[in-house]
């Protein structure tokens, strides 16, 4: 049985002192008992946040990290930074950093070898376009990127992973993937899994989907067979994401 994830991706909202209230108030009612539920919240907020939820079983993210151990590398953080502060997830090539910050396949590749190196749970994104839906070769992108972000994990790290299916047409524009849509292309990618690494791997391996994800639809999509929760982006920062996360 895959343990549900529900994870929120704050974004570029909530000052420090804005974040923590609203973990501490938020963390204590969120059911972890049947999924584990996490903020993945900017850096700046990573410490006061760390602190609201600690007596909770909330899991601290972070929205992206460099995957050189230190350097010449002005406003970047490395995988030791994050892990010192208790962050225990990273989001990676989330489809904003791959269109602002030209973040490429090869870029996530390694920037999810160092989060497995340093005991970090990489969420990788992955997502076509509307453009690339509508020359219907959506499975042939997802395969690509999950193939370029996977090149040389071994087996065993794969269940580690999380892998969130994002449809850049459907984030932030509250026009959601419908749950056939959404769990057509997570199987897709468990498929891929099942060839790269075997049947076992594959289903050991938690699959998000992440797109307009909100208190009313979200417990349909996570029923759906091949999606082991969701990856929140605007739901995350509103009260509502206490329904998203006991909400089943
Ligand atoms: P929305 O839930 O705001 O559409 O954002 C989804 C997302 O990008 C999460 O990473």
């Amino acid at each position: 049985m895959r343990k549900k994830v529900v994870a929120g991706n704050w974004k570029m909202n909530m000052t420090p002192s804005d974040g923590a209230k609203f973990a501490a108030e938020l963390a204590p009612k969120l059911n972890t008992d049947n999924a584990e539920a996490v903020f993945c919240v900017p850096y700046t907020d990573i410490a006061a946040v760390a602190e609201a939820i600690k007596e909770t079983n909330v899991g601290l993210g972070a929205q992206n990290l460099h995957y050189e151990d230190k350097g010449a590398f002005t406003g970047e953080i490395t995988a030791a930074m994050l892990m010192e502060l208790g962050v225990r997830y990273v989001i990676i090539g989330h489809s904003e950093r791959r269109e602002y910050y030209a973040e490429t396949d090869e870029a996530v590749n390694k920037k999810l070898k160092k989060a497995l190196e340093a005991g970090l749970t990489p969420i990788v994104c992955v997502g076509e376009s509307l453009i690339q839906r509508e020359q219907n070769i959506t499975a042939d992108w997802l395969r690509m990127q999950v193939r370029i972000a996977f090149l040389g994990i071994p087996a065993e790290a794969v269940p580690k992973t999380v892998i969130a299916y994002e449809p850049i047409w459907a984030i932030g524009t509250g026009k959601v993937a419908t749950n056939e849509q959404a769990q057509e292309a997570c199987a897709v990618i468990r498929q891929l899994l099942t060839e790269l690494y075997g049947k076992e791997t594959a289903e050991a391996t938690r699959i998000l989907y992440g797109g307009s994800v909100n208190a009313d639809n979200a417990k349909a999509l996570f029923a759906m067979d091949d999606i082991d929760g969701g990856l929140v982006g605007g739901a995350s920062i509103k009260p509502e994401f206490e329904k998203i996360v006991n909400g089943y």
